[in-house]
C-alpha cells in the first residue's frame, strides 16, 4: 500500500460536510483514497508533497468534452468574432478531418489534450464521440476515448452527416441500430444534440430510448442556441444531465428543479460563440444542481481550462467563487453519477489539485494565469510544475 501526505496546506477545501474547509492542515492519501485530514506536520507517509501554505482543492470533474478529433476551426472562430453566428453545421468540417485521420494520429491528438487537461487540474473527464458519424468511425472514436477515460459517451446523434441530408430519419435509425451496437461495448453514456439544425424532439427521444434500452445512461445537449425541447426531454427521460442550458424558459427551470437532472453549464462555449451566458443564479435559486464543464471541442470551445470556466461563471453568471468551484467538482461528479470524486471526504478517490494560490478565489481574481501547481490522481502526483513543486 503506497501513501502520500500533502502537508503544510494553508487552506484545504474538501466539499465534505463533516470535514468542510480547514486551515493549516495535512491530507493523507493511501492506496489511492483519502484516509485522513490531520494537523500540519502530523502524518507520515511514503511520500510527502509540501504545499508551502497554499490551497488544495478536489480535482476538477469535467463532465462534458469532445476530445477525440482531428483538424481545427480557427477560421470559423475568427469569422464569429467578426459577427458570424455559431451554427451546428461547422461540426461537419471536423467530421471530414476526423474521418481522414489515422487511428494513431487521433490517439496522439487526444492524449495530448488529455495531458493538457491534467495540467489544468482535471482528474476525471468525460469524452464524447460524434466526429465520425458512421458506424466504424464512431466505434473507433469511442474505443480511442476509452483509452483515456471510463466516462465515454456515444454521440452518433451529433448532427446528420452530409450523405444522409435528404433522409435524416434513416440516419436516426442507423444511430439507434447498427451504430449503437458497435459503440455500446466502449461507452457508458449516450448523448444527443437536440437543437434546430441537429435533431428534433422525436428524433432525440428515439435515440435516448435506444440508448437506455441498451443499458446506457443518458445525457442531452439542450438549449444551446435557443429555447427548445431539449431540457424537458432530458427531464422526461431521466437523463443524468442537460448540457448548455444557455436559453431557458420558466418551464425548463421548473422541470430541472423537480428532477435529478443536473444542469451542466458551459460558459467557455458562450464566450467563444458570443452568446449570452446562462442564468446560473436563477437555476441555483430554484434548487437545480449545477455543474460547470469545459466542453473542449474544436468548434465552440477549444479550451481545457476549468479555471477559465470558473472565472466566467463568477464574473458573468453571478455564481459565488464557492458555488463555481463546487459546480466544477462535485457538480460534475453528480452529472456523471459518481460518488467517489469531486470531494475529499474520507474514502474519496485521492484526486486533488495543489494551487499556486492561497485560495480558489484566485481563479477569478487572477484570470488567465495558470494556477495549478500539481495534479494528484488516485493518490499519486500525476503532474507538477517543476518550478513550484521541486522534486
Ligand atoms: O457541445 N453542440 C454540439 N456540440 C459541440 C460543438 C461541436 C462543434 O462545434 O464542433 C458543443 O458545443
Amino acid at each position: 500500500m503506497s501513501s502520500l501526505v500533502i502537508d503544510n496546506i494553508g487552506l484545504l477545501v474538501t466539499h465534505d460536510p463533516e470535514i468542510g474547509t480547514r486551515r493549516d492542515t495535512a491530507l493523507l492519501l493511501a492506496d489511492g483514497r483519502v484516509t485522513a485530514v490531520e494537523r500540519a506536520g502530523g502524518p507520515v507517509a511514503d511520500e510527502r508533497l509540501d504545499a508551502g501554505g497554499r490551497c488544495v482543492i478536489p480535482g476538477f470533474v469535467d463532465s462534458h468534452t469532445h476530445l477525440v478529433f482531428a483538424g481545427e476551426r480557427s477560421q470559423e472562430f475568427a469569422a464569429r468574432m467578426a459577427g458570424a453566428p455559431y451554427a451546428a453545421g461547422g461540426i461537419r468540417d471536423t467530421v471530414q478531418a476526423t474521418r481522414a485521420a489515422g487511428a494513431d494520429e487521433l490517439r496522439s491528438l487526444a492524449a495530448a489534450r488529455r495531458r493538457e487537461a491534467l495540467r489544468a487540474g482535471i482528474t476525471t473527464i468525460e469524452i464524447k464521440s460524434g466526429y465520425a458519424l458512421d458506424v466504424e468511425g464512431e466505434a473507433r472514436l469511442c474505443a480511442l476515448a476509452c483509452e483515456l477515460s471510463d466516462e465515454v459517451t456515444f454521440l452518433g446523434a451529433h448532427v446528420v452527416p452530409d450523405e444522409y441530408a435528404q433522409r435524416p430519419d434513416d440516419y436516426v435509425a442507423l444511430v439507434c441500430g447498427e451504430m449503437l451496437s458497435a459503440c455500446r461495448p466502449h461507452a457508458r453514456w449516450i448523448d444527443v444534440f437536440c437543437e434546430q439544425g441537429a435533431f428534433d424532439a422525436d428524433q432525440s427521444r428515439s435515440v435516448l430510448r435506444a440508448g437506455r434500452d441498451a443499458g446506457l445512461g443518458l445525457r442531452v445537449h439542450a438549449s444551446q442556441l435557443g429555447i427548445g425541447p431539449g431540457v424537458q426531454l432530458a427531464v422526461e427521460m431521466g437523463a443524468a444531465s442537460a448540457d448548455h442550458c444557455t436559453h431557458l424558459s420558466g418551464e425548463d427551470v421548473a422541470a430541472l428543479a423537480g428532477s435529478d437532472t443536473v444542469a451542466t453549464l458551459l460558459p467557455a462555449t458562450d464566450f467563444c460563440t458570443r452568446q449570452p451566458y446562462p442564468d446560473a443564479r436563477r437555476l441555483l435559486d430554484a434548487g437545480v444542481t449545477v455543474a460547470l464543464a469545459t466542453n473542449c471541442n474544436p468548434g465552440s470551445s477549444y479550451t481545457t481550462s476549468m479555471a477559465f470556466a470558473i472565472a466566467l461563471a463568477v464574473r458573468e453568471m453571478h455564481m459565488t467563487s464557492e458555488e463555481a468551484l463546487l459546480a466544477a467538482t462535485l457538480g460534475g461528479a453528480r452529472a456523471l453519477r459518481r460518488e467517489e470524486v469531486g470531494h475529499l471526504g474520507i474514502g474519496a478517490r485521492g484526486d486533488a489539485v495543489l494551487l499556486a494560490a492561497p485560495s480558489p478565489d484566485h481563479f477569478v481574481y487572477r484570470p488567465g494565469v495558470p494556477l495549478v501547481a500539481a495534479t494528484i490522481v488516485g493518490g499519486e502526483v500525476a503532474w507538477s510544475d517543476p518550478e513550484l513543486v521541486p522534486s
